[in-house]
């Protein structure tokens, strides 16, 4: 990032964008000081890109269904990313693996956030796989991306304590709120220059942190 400009982030979804909400909320009420540059999606119908196109951000289809295989498709992702020239790709819902290249392209500037207190819980269903576990606790991650999936080195995790009556739908409620708020701190993290990715550790504050720090939903008052 030139010094003096805003962080340029980029980001990567495939569904209905309430955490890429969450963002433009609060870049809208200054609260996170970026830029936009561009909402990427594979997928033509995302909500995520209803809400991009309303608050005026600029707005990129490579849609997955138009091209002849997964190299193409690929090879046009990291295109699509490459002429954003972001500083950070945020990935909010991105429903992909993403291919070697590109997260090498974006080694320690490429953020995913995974619902679960990740090592636990990589993959999919994770509030159902939880509470089928008899899980006291869940939560979700902000991690840097590697190649391997949900394995980053993690960074931020909001943590909830499972209730003996709760569904998935409540966890995954309580957990999306917690999103919202972790999210764009990391973001803001990065943007103030206070975290960074060195030799594939996580450094806060010039402090290698080797365990996420951890956020704790507030107390519900009765
Ligand atoms: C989030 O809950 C996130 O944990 C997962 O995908 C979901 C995306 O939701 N990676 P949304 O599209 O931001 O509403």
């Amino acid at each position: 990032m030139i010094s003096g400009t805003k962080l340029r982030v980029a980001v990567l979804l495939s569904g209905s964008g309430t955490n890429l909400q969450a963002i433009i909320n609060q870049v809208e009420s200054n609260e996170l000081d970026i830029d936009i540059v561009g909402i990427v999606s594979d997928n033509p119908d995302a909500f995520g890109l209803e809400r991009a196109r309303k608050a005026g951000l600029a707005t990129i289809v490579v849609d997955y269904a138009l091209f002849p295989n997964r190299k193409e498709y690929d090879a046009e992702l990291e295109n699509t990313l490459a002429r954003l020239e972001p500083d950070l790709v945020v990935l909010a819902g991105y429903m992909r693996i993403l291919a070697t290249p590109v997260v090498n392209a974006y080694a320690g500037r490429m953020l995913n956030i995974h619902p679960s207190l990740l090592p636990a819980y990589p993959g999919l269903d994770t509030y159902r796989r939880a509470l089928e576990a008899g899980e006291d606790w869940h939560g979700t991650t902000v991690h840097y991306v590697i190649p391997e999936l949900d394995a980053g080195p993690a960074i931020l995790q909001y943590r909830i304590r499972i209730g003996p009556d709760d569904t998935e739908d409540q966890l995954c409620e309580r957990i999306q709120n917690g999103e919202y708020r972790i999210y764009s701190k990391v973001i803001s993290w990065i943007a103030a220059g206070r975290l960074q990715l060195r030799d594939g550790k996580v450094v806060m504050d010039g402090s290698q942190i080797d365990t996420p720090l951890i956020e704790d939903e507030p107390q519900q008052s009765a």
